[in-house]
């Protein structure tokens, strides 16, 4: 038997333990792994991609425990009322090599994917950060914005999103929870006074979602929609002025903004920052990305996160997946 949370389960949990606690429960989950960065085994993702958009296997281990994340990433999907991002994820026993937990990881992933956005921004944004632009109001939108709202406090945001009715979903979906919401006509006009600017679109091409000309002193980029070969979301010129914060190099190369840049192009990885070793912000004035690609570690945090919590109550149940006879040697006697 292995433990196993469907879609359902992790709905329950989420209204159980309320959205902005678990996001922090696993917001502190990452952290505490990557300061332990040293400790595990590290391969940037792999993919299969095709015309549409790609599908990647997100595999890691502390050498005690070993987790992956299936995911896929289609831009188009929305064209045949299909998500752009899906997944499930398992966790392994690396003595015995069997699978002990096994999760829906399409909602867990925009809940690792904000609570990690946010642990950065509180690493790497100004403590008198106030206001938030995001550009994309799709599938981790709100969940972004809860994020912010939990480790940040930012309860202010003004967003855009070339699509009409995904800003009207926006706003139903988080009117009376606290936060004020402005709706902007274009990118140019979201980020006017923003401290923080999360860019969450999807597009599988090197956009320009942000230009140099939109990009003030101080502010920091949550840069989260430029994740693949190809997909990007900033110009250029707006990470030549920039510090870049990167969760695994060789991965980011392949998939984040920077594969805009040259091999040798300064940057910083985020779980130095995390266990102090580098400071991340250094002065007011100075411009930060997080160039956000998903890295298996935080889908490795958010698993352990899930599985404590549902172990041994209802939010999880006992499915039969694996094949395990009395007699070891004799799988076909169980026929
Ligand atoms: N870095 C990570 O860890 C991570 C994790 C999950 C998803 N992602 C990426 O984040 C992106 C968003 O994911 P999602 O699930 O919210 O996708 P989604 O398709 O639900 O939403 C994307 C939104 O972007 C909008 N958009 C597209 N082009 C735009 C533009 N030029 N200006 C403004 N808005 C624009 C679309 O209308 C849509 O509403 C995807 O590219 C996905 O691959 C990254």
């Amino acid at each position: 038997m292995i433990q196993y949370v469907s879609v359902d389960n992790i709905i329950r949990l989420i209204h159980d333990r309320g959205i902005e606690s678990l996001i922090t429960d696993i917001a502190n989950a990452i952290e505490d792994d990557f300061i332990r960065w040293e400790e595990f085994d590290k391969q940037p993702r792999i993919p299969a991609h095709s015309d549409r958009g790609v599908i990647e296997l997100m595999p890691t281990s502390d050498f005690d425990t070993y987790g992956f994340k299936y995911v896929n990433g289609h831009p188009l999907n929305h064209e045949l009322g299909k998500q752009t991002v899906t997944g499930f994820g398992v966790l392994a026993d690396m003595e015995s090599g069997y699978p002990f937990f096994l999760c829906e990881m399409t909602i867990l992933t925009a809940l690792r994917t904000a609570a990690m956005s946010a642990l950065v921004a509180k690493h790497l944004a100004r403590d008198d950060s106030a206001i938030m632009a995001m550009i994309g109001t799709g599938c981790q939108a709100e969940f972004q914005a809860y994020a912010f709202k939990a480790l940040l406090g930012i309860k202010h945001l003004r967003i855009y999103d070339t699509d009409p009715a995904a800003m009207d979903k926006f706003e139903k979906n988080m009117e009376s929870h606290g936060f004020t919401i402005e709706r902007c006509t274009d990118t140019f006009e979201a980020v006017k006074r923003a401290d923080i600017i999360t860019t969450c679109t999807a597009d599988k091409k090197q956009a320009k979602i942000l230009t140099e000309n939109m990009i003030g002193q101080g502010v920091h980029i949550n840069a989260i929609g430029g994740d693949a070969p190809g997909k990007t979301e900033l110009e250029k010129s707006i990470l030549m002025k920039s510090d870049i914060f990167v969760e695994y190099p060789d991965q980011t190369w392949i998939e984040g903004e920077i594969q805009q840049l040259d091999k040798d192009h300064p940057m910083t990885e985020i779980w130095r920052v995390f266990d102090g070793q580098t400071e991340g912000r250094t002065s007011k004035g100075q411009i930060t990305i997080f160039d956000s690609v998903g890295f298996a570690i935080e889908d490795f945090s958010a698993l352990r996160v899930i599985q404590t919590l549902t172990e041994d109550n209802d939010f999880s149940e006992d499915i039969n997946l694996l094949a395990l006879p009395d007699n070891p040697k004799n799988l076909f006697g169980m026929i």
